[in-house]
Parts: structure tokens; sequence; C-alpha cells
């Protein structure tokens, strides 16, 4: 079996971006040089899946635009020789495909994902956040590793974590494992989102992908949604649990490191990571620093 498909939720409101996001998507916004939701494409595009799926909202037409070929711009810049900049328009290339959904009514993740339903039909697919980045240091690929770990186990769901400091698991859906693990691959025993510093079963923090077997949308219409009218995917996959079906983790390799860009703490140390290891003006900018630090300008009030 192969897995070919992927869903891109984008329809979020992003709030905790204003007033950056009035009017732009927060997937929008850059990181270094690339929209973050470009990272996100290339990445499942490095993992051959070639069929994506955005689910989208109002005011966010700009991701269509950005995904659509623009024969006038390439052409243009074929004709003046700016080949480096041709490279970086690679994700638009015909091997990829792009399918967009509107979601209304911003009635959560899992509400967002249920709108895939049509386009995964039978087949497994990958959901990956549109507002995080897996940013791998060597050619690891998390993706695959998730595709593999996901028909060899003949899991219904498998969930990327990031190991996180303890100090810090209250901001995140935090799994708990079953004892049974195979290298990074482990079986979920349950899904605690934000639990409390010192009462979380693990340091192991959901990671902005998963793959899911379809079944997922039947447990999508049996969650009942939050305080805020939201339906939460984890509390889907806690119904999964709760069930039977299998669910398993596959950690983040050595040198692979998720970022999101969901507030503006995670969106500044993101930007400031790319921009640091950008192949032109990475060193720059850390001779910019350097020199900050030299004259006590980086120092805590
Ligand atoms: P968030 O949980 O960060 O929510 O979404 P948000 O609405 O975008 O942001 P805030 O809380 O208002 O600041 C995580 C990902 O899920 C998508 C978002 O676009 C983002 O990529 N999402 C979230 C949807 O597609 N639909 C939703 O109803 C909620």
């Amino acid at each position: 079996m192969k897995i070919e498909k992927a869903v891109i939720p984008v329809a979020g409101l992003g709030t905790r971006l204003l007033p950056a996001t009035k009017s732009q998507p927060k997937e929008m916004l850059p990181v270094g040089r690339k929209p973050a939701v470009q990272y996100v494409v290339e990445e499942i595009i490095n993992s051959n899946i070639s069929q994506i799926l955005f689910v989208t909202g109002r005011k966010k037409t700009s991701i269509e635009n950005h995904f659509d070929p623009d024969p006038d711009l390439i052409k243009k810049l074929k004709e003046s020789g700016k080949f480096s900049l041709l490279k970086d328009l690679e994700y638009e290339k015909d091997v990829s495909s792009f399918y967009y959904i509107r979601q209304s009514v911003q009635a959560g993740l899992a509400d967002a994902i249920r709108l895939a339903k049509n386009f995964v039909g039978k087949e497994p697919f990958i959901v990956a956040l549109g507002d995080s980045m897996i940013r791998s240091s060597d050619n690891n690929n998390l993706l695959k590793r998730m595709i593999d770990a996901h028909l060899k186990t003949k899991s219904a769901c498998t969930i990327a974590v990031e190991e996180i400091p303890k100090n810090d698991v209250y901001k995140y859906g935090i799994v708990e494992v079953k004892d049974k693990t195979t290298g990074n691959v482990s079986e979920v025993k349950d899904l605690i989102e934000k639990p409390e510093i010192g009462k979380a079963k693990s340091n192991l923090a959901v990671a902005a992908r998963y793959v899911f077997d379809p079944v997922i949308f039947d447990l999508i219409d049996r969650t009942i949604p939050d305080d805020g009218g939201e339906l939460q995917i984890t509390d889907s996959i806690r119904l999964m649990i709760k069930r039977d079906y299998k669910v398993h983790c596959v950690k983040l390799a050595d040198g692979e490191k998720r970022y999101d860009i969901g507030n503006f703490e995670s969106y500044f140390k993101a930007f400031i990571d790319f921009a640091l290891l950008d192949d032109k003006y990475g060193y720059l900018l850390r001779q910019y620093l350097i020199q900050k630090m030299h004259k006590g300008e980086l120092q805590h009030d």
C-alpha cells in the first residue's frame, strides 16, 4: 500500500499573531526566505507525495496564489538568468497537484480534517499543519519514517512526537506510551492536551504531523466539541484509542526540530534560526549578533 495524499489545514484565524494576521494568513508569514507553508509543501513533496489538499478559509487566497504556477514570472527569471531564484519556485512543478476546500466556520482542527474525506477516499493519508515546519540537519525524512511505521504496525493513526524540556509540557499535547518501543516507534496509550508540569506521563509532545487511516472520519463524527465549541483532533485520537484502534508515535530524530509559528515567541525564534542558517545572509547575521553581544546589547534586562 502506498500513501499518496496529504492534507494541510491552513484555515485557522491566527488570532495570537494579530495584527500581523489581520488581512494575511499566518501560514504565509516569511520564515527566512520563504513563507512558512512553502517549507511544509516542500517537506511533503520530498517524501514523494504529490497530491496536496489545503483546507483554507476566508482571507487565505494568497496561499492559492502562491502555489499557482506563474509562467510570466518564470519566463522573466529565465530571460534575466536568475536561475537560483527559479530553484526556490520548484514546488510549482507539474509533479504536484494542489487542491483546495474551504472551512467556512473555524470549528477546530478535527473539523478541518473532516473536510478532506472525499479527497482522501479509502487510503491512509498525511496531515501536516500549515503553521509548523520540521527542520532536519541531515537527510532524515520524518514523513517517510512515519509512513513506514504506519504501514508496518498496521496502525489507524501515527503521530510525530518531539522530546521537549519537562517544564514546557503544559504548552503541548503530550503522549503517554506503552512499554513496547521499537527504535523510535512506540505504541500510544493516551494523549493529554497541555498537562500540568509534574502530572505529564512523558515529555513527548505531538509535533504537527500525522498519518491517519480514513476511519478517523468516523471518530471525528463521534467527537464532542470542547468548551469553545471546537472539535479537537486530540479528542478524536483518544476516542480511537478507547475503541482499541492502534495508535503509534514516531520520535523526531537527532538533528530534527519542529518549529511552529503560532505565537510571536515561537515565530521570532523560528525566523532567527532559519535566517541564521541562510546560505547567503546567515554568516552576516551571525556577525551582526556577535557584534551586538560584544557591545553588551544582548544582555538580559
Ligand atoms: P491553531 O491551533 O494554531 O489555531 O491551528 P489558529 O486558529 O490558526 O490560531 P489562533 O489560536 O487563533 O492563534 C493549527 C493549524 O490548524 C489550522 C491552522 O490554520 C493551523 O495551520 N486550523 C486550526 C484550521 O485549519 N482550522 C481550524 O478550525 C483551526
